[in-house]
């Protein structure tokens, strides 16, 4: 059975856009066809600055969202990063793979760390050195897919790459992973601004809608969607980007293909009212099933709790593998036998 791994990162609420480019896919495909986890990757969200009470809560609504979105700890494994240490451990040994050139490429961290320089803030260095974190996420797990929206193709690329020099360098270790995408709304762009993504943690709330917004609210936002200046509702990317996003959520809610709505709608009025139905009516269930969930904290957590020790178990190998296949020496218990693990312990008991 395949291994499917993706994560998300609790920076802001989540959006129509995280649902539409990843979560609706893990909870109605990959969960049935793959062995899959899915992670709330709270170590990311530090890579900014945070309020450390805001990104605990984010924690939560994101795992609690996971759940409402139909993920079923039954069939794949939820749970937060930063309860299974195998990522960061395993980050470092990347990061001597990995090269300061390949880092600074990164789309993302350009357009980050100039949104943080431009505001008079510093940049992080693990701003710098995320998609090593991220890499680490993947290749932990021995994953062959990774089901993410178009903005994380880089990063998923820079796993295989860094999986590719590490298995040649050092023995093979790491499977090699590929991103998949949604076919439609793999990129979802903000109402507001159509030539930029909708992004959780971006400041423009108008054009961003949230999975936990009230009808009213996503309505209002659909309603006042930045249109162009042509009349015609047709699917074109280039000349028309706002309206070819609202027929790519439509598609994307509906089941559809954008391209076969071109034509049907008689004005950019009808369109936007049937798309804030459309998502109004997509988000329901979620909603309704999130309001359970709130109120049965306890059962969130255990889910956590249990996706943890099972995360840990996978990785663990594969992470101690690396360490040996880098050159670490494997710390050695009492009866000579190789834990791999704490030479700290070790010794202490030792004493
Ligand atoms: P994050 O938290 O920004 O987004 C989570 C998922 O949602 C997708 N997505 C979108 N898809 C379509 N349109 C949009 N506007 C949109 N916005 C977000 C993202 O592509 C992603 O699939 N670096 C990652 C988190 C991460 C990760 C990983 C993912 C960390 N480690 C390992 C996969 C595997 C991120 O910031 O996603």
């Amino acid at each position: 059975m395949k291994r499917v791994f993706s994560g998300i990162k609790p920076s802001g609420h989540l959006t129509l856009g995280n649902y539409l480019g990843a979560v609706r896919r893990w909870a109605a495909v990959d969960q049935y066809r793959a062995d899959a986890l899915f992670c709330i990757v709270d170590l990311h969200a530090l890579t900014v600055e945070h309020d450390p009470a805001r990104v605990r809560r984010l924690s939560r609504q994101a795992a609690t969202l996971l759940l409402a979105a139909g993920l079923d700890p039954e069939r794949c494994t939820v749970f937060v990063q930063s309860h299974v240490d195998e990522h960061a451990r395993l980050s470092y040994l990347l990061e001597c793979v990995a090269t300061d050139g390949e880092m600074r490429r990164m789309v993302q961290y350009k357009e980050k760390a100039a949104r943080e320089r431009d505001r008079g803030g510093s940049v992080r260095l693990s701003l710098l050195t995320y998609p090593v974190l991220m890499a680490a996420d993947i290749l932990a797990y021995g994953t062959d897919e990774v089901p993410v929206g178009e903005d994380q193709t880089q990063h998923v690329e820079l796993a295989r790459d860094l999986a590719v020099r590490f298995n040649q360098r050092y023995g093979r270790t790491f499977v090699v992973p590929r991103a998949t995408h949604p076919e439609v709304a793999a990129r979802v762009m903000n109402l507001r601004e159509p030539g930029s993504k909708m992004g959780k943690s971006d400041d423009v709330g108008p054009g961003i809608v949230y999975l936990l917004d009230e009808p009213d609210v996503v309505r209002r936002k659909v309603m006042r969607a930045v249109t162009d200046s042509g009349r015609e509702v047709v699917h074109d990317s280039a000349g028309q980007p706002g309206i070819a996003n609202l027929l790519e959520i439509l598609a994307a809610c509906t089941g559809g293909d954008p391209a076969d709505l071109s034509g049907v709608h008689a004005s950019y009025g009808a369109l936007k009212r049937d798309t804030a139905e459309a998502v109004v009516e997509l988000l329901r269930p979620v909603q309704a099933r999130h309001k359970e969930l709130c109120a049965d904290p306890g059962y969130v957590a255990g889910v956590l709790r249990d996706g943890a020790e099972r995360a840990r178990a996978m990785a663990r190998p594969t992470v101690d593998a690396a360490y040996r296949a880098i050159g670490l020496l494997p710390a050695v218990s009492d009866t000579g036998a190789d834990t791999g693990v704490d030479t700290g312990a070790v010794l202490n008991a030792a004493r």
